[in-house]
C-alpha cells in the first residue's frame, strides 16, 4: 500500500534560497492523528515550505526480501533555515514524534537540476539522481524498532548509526567505504556463512555455484572474513555492469526499483544482531553477500534484475506493488529447473539455512510462474512462504517477466545508456528516431558478426 500525496504538486525545487536547507525526515506513522500532529509542528515551528508528504507502508521481510513491509511511515521533505535555533526545534520534534532525518542538503547542483514528471514528482534522469531517492529510508536505518533482537543492545545501535552514517554520506560513484568488522560480528558471519554453504550443492542453481566460487576467490569469501562491498562492487562491475550502493535500511519499493534501472543493487552493510546468527527481521549483509551478489555477477540475470527497475520507472503506484511483488517471488524466492531438478536462484531462500532446506520439500508449494498470478500473491513476513514460483530456466523467468511488463501503462518507452549512464525517455518523434538508429547500429553489428562467423568458423 502505497499513499503519495503532493503538496502543490511538488513545489520546484529551484526555488530554494541559499540560507535554507531541504530537509527529509521519516516518522513511524501510528494513525492519521498522528500525521497531522507531526506536519503542524513542523509548519509552525521549523519549515518554511512543504515540498513532499507521502504515505508509505514501511519495510520488512524476513530472510532478506528488500521489497517486504512492516509498518507505516510517513516522508517529509520541507525547506527550512539553516538557522541554530531552527535546527533545535526540529531535533525536538524528531525526538518527540519518533523522527529520523534522512538527508539534509544545502543547494548544490542536484537540487538546480531536479526535473519533474507527470505526477510532480522528481523524474529520475541519471544514475546521480539516485543521491536523491536512496536515503529516503523507511525503517530500522540508524533506529531499530521495539521487536529488533538488536533493540536493547546500546552496543549494537551505535553500531547501526555507523553505517548509517556511511550510507547518507555516500555519493554515487565513490569508493564504499572500507569498514574493520568486530570479532562478535565476524562470527555471526561465520555461523550464517558454514549453515549455508553446505546446503548449496544440493539446493543452489548451478549460475550460483560457480559464481560464489569466484568470489571466494576474489573477493575474500571465507570463514573468518566479511567481504567488503568495495570489492564485491568492483568484481560486479567486471561481470555483469551492476555496482553496489550502501543503504542505511528500508527503501521504498520505488526506490529499490529504480538503482536496478541503473543496474545498481542498495546494499546493506551492517551484520545482524548476534543472539541468533540465522535468524534476521530485515535484510543485512549476509542476505546480500551470500543470497544476492553470486546471480547479480551472471550477466544473464543481471538484464532480468535490471529489466525490472526499468519497469519501475514511471509506472503508477499500483504497477509499482505488482513489480515489486514479481521481484521478491523470482529474485528473493525464485526457483528453475536444472538437470531435471528444481534450483533455487532467489536471495531470500540462499541467505535462510531454514527455507532454503523447506522449499525443496514435499512441504513446500510451488508452482509454475505466471505473471499474473504472482501480483497479487500473497507475500509473507514472519513465516515461510504459502507458495513458491518456479520456470524451466531463469531465461524463461525473464521472457515471461518481459511480456507482462509491456503491459503496463506510461505515457512514454524508456531506453538505458549505459555510457553516460542516463535513462532516456523516448516520448517525441526524435526521441523515437534516435531509438531506431541505435537499434541499427546493434542489429548492424550483429548481422556483420552472422557473416563472418558463416565464413569463417563454419
Ligand atoms: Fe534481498
Amino acid at each position: 500500500m502505497y499513499g503519495t500525496h503532493n503538496i502543490d504538486q511538488h513545489k520546484n525545487l529551484k526555488e530554494i534560497k541559499k540560507s535554507k536547507m531541504l530537509v527529509s525526515c521519516v516518522f513511524a506513522l501510528k494513525n492519521s492523528t498522528r500525521m497531522s500532529e507531526i506536519l503542524l509542528a513542523l509548519e509552525n515551528n521549523v519549515t518554511s515550505e512543504l515540498v513532499h508528504v507521502e504515505t508509505r507502508q514501511g519495510k520488512s521481510g524476513q530472510r532478506g526480501s528488500d521489497t517486504g513491509r512492516t509498518e507505516a511511515a510517513v516522508f517529509v521533505e520541507f525547506i527550512m533555515s539553516d538557522q541554530p535555533s531552527v535546527q533545535h526545534e526540529l531535533n525536538k520534534i524528531l525526538e518527540k514524534y519518533d523522527g529520523q532525518n534522512v538527508r539534509e542538503d544545502l543547494q548544490d547542483s542536484q537540487t538546480d537540476d531536479v526535473d519533474e514528471n507527470e505526477r510532480g514528482e522528481a523524474r529520475i534522469n541519471s544514475i546521480v539522481d539516485l543521491d536523491r531517492t536512496s536515503k529516503k529510508v523507511l525503517m530500522y536505518g540508524a533506529e531499530l524498532d521495539a521487536d529488533h533482537p538488536g533493540f536493547k543492545d546500546a552496543e549494537y545501535r551505535k553500531r547501526r548509526k555507523y553505517f548509517a552514517k556511511i550510507a547518507f554520506e555516500y555519493k554515487q560513484g565513490e569508493p564504499i567505504p572500507r569498514v574493520e568488522y568486530t570479532e562478535r560480528e565476524i562470527s555471526t558471519w561465520n555461523a550464517v556463512y558454514s549453515a549455508l554453504k553446505s546446503l548449496y550443492p544440493t539446493h543452489a542453481c548451478r549460475e550460483h555455484i560457480a559464481n560464489l566460487k569466484l568470489l571466494e576467490e576474489s573477493c575474500g569469501y571465507r570463514i573468518g572474513n566479511i567481504p567488503q562491498l568495495d570489492d564485491v562492487s568492483r568484481f560486479l562491475k567486471s561481470k555483469s555492469g551492476f555496482t553496489l550502493r550502501p543503504v542505511a535500511g528500508y527503501l521504498s519499493s520505488r526506490d529499490f526499483l529504480v538503482g536496478l534501472a541503473f543496474r545498481v543493487f542498495h546494499c546493506t552493510q551492517y551484520i545482524r544482531h548476534h543472539e541468533d546468527p540465522l535468524y534476521t527481521p530485515e535484510p543485512d549483509c549476509c542476505h546480500e553477500l551470500l543470497g544476492h551478489m553470486a546471480l547479480l555477477a551472471d550477466e544473464d540475470f543481471a538484464a532480468f534484475t535490471q529489466e525490472i527497475g526499468l519497469a519501475s520507472i514511471g509506472a503508477s503506484d499500483d504497477d509499482i506493488k505488482k513489480l515489486a511483488n514479481l521481484y521478491v517471488f523470482t529474485v528473493e524466492f525464485g526457483l528453475c529447473k536444472q538437470d531435471d531438478e528444481l534450483r533455487v536462484y532467489g536471495a531470500g531462500l540462499l541467505s535462510s539455512a531454514g527455507e532454503l532446506k523447506h522449499v525443496l520439500t514435499d512441504k513446500a508449494v510451488r508452482r509454475p510462474f505466471d505473471p499474473l498470478e504472482v501480483t497479487t500473491a500473497p507475500f509473507i513476513i514472519t513465516e515461510y512462504q504459502s507458495q513458491y514460483y518456479y520456470t524451466e530456466t531463469i531465461e524463461k523467468a525473464k521472457q515471461k517477466l518481459r511480456e507482462y511488463t509491456k503491459t503496463i501503462a506510461r505515457p512514454f518507452e524508456i531506453e538505458y545508456d549505459p555510457y553516460s549512464q542516463t535513462i532516456r525517455y523516448i516520448d517525441s518523434k526524435p526521441q523515437a528516431v534516435q531509438a531506431i538508429k541505435n537499434v541499427r547500429h546493434k542489429i548492424t553489428t550483429l548481422s556483420t558478426s552472422i557473416e563472418r562467423l558463416l565464413e569463417y568458423v563454419i
